[in-house]
């Protein structure tokens, strides 16, 4: 004997049970009454098992996924991974880029062309190196820095925070690197100002493109509340024997 099993009903509140009976539906010829019951018993109990493997299956395949999302995340860059440089990071631009040109633009910010007098405060001997991830220097690269004077001020009219400027102080410079990469500047410690820290804005210009626009910051210890600043813009200075500052910041394209 054949019986054709109905077609299962569809409606929008399809539930798990009628899941069942549509995939059990699929086998519409069964023969024989108790052929059927026992069809119904075992298959039912089959598919009711393998929608719970499913399922749990599709749990595990989840939390692996996001196993691996986690840990994607937190992977180190994969330069550092290969044991590379780690690139300096770019940074603010900030609002007093200068934009009017000066008659001295080199790298000694301490005296200004047909001034007699030095600008006052703080020497500060930066130098570094321009490199690529591989430590490999770039030769002919312009490092162009600008900065506040020690009481914070730019040389800027946009800036309009209190205190005089230093007419003997150059506020912003280039330097070209060597054949070996590296750079070097004679300037002033720069002051801070509310509510940044103490640092100073560079580009670095390759080939008439600007390649990097970031700022270098100050380990200043002695200074309590000192915000925070990113690990890989911040140098540490040194006094030397002439009581003067020395820092060394290498820039990784
Ligand atoms: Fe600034």
């Amino acid at each position: 004997m054949t019986i054709i099993l109905p077609e299962p009903k569809t409606d929008s509140s399809f539930s798990l049970e009628q899941g069942l009976v549509r995939r059990r539906s699929t086998r519409q010829y069964v023969d024989g009454p108790l052929s059927l019951y026992i069809f119904y018993s075992w298959d039912e109990k089959k598919i009711l098992k393998e929608e719970k493997s499913m399922i749990f299956r599709k749990s595990v395949y989840f939390v692996l996924l996001l196993a691996a999302a986690a840990i994607l995340i937190n992977l180190p860059p994969a330069s550092h991974a290969r044991g590379k440089l780690n690139p300096t990071p770019s940074d603010h631009e900030g609002p007093f880029y200068p934009v009017v040109r000066q008659q001295d633009e080199d790298h000694d910010l301490i005296h200004v062309d047909g001034r007699d007098q030095a600008a006052q405060g703080d020497i500060l001997h930066l130098s570094g190196k321009v490199v690529n991830e591989d430590g490999q220097p770039f030769s002919q690269a312009v490092v162009e820095i600008w900065q506040t004077d020690p009481n914070g001020r730019y040389n800027d009219a946009r800036d309009r925070s209190p205190g005089s400027r230093d007419p003997d102080f150059q506020y912003w410079g280039k330097a070209l690197t060597r054949e070996d990469g590296t750079y070097s500047f004679t300037t002033l410690v720069p002051g801070a100002y509310n509510p940044r820290p103490a640092h100073i804005h560079f580009k670095v210009w390759i080939d008439g493109e600007v390649r990097l626009t970031s700022q270098i910051y100050f380990k200043k210890k002695e200074v309590l509340n000192q915000p925070a600043t990113p690990e890989l813009q911040t140098v540490e200075l040194q006094k030397n024997n002439a009581g003067e500052y020395e820092a060394f910041f290498q820039i990784v394209l």
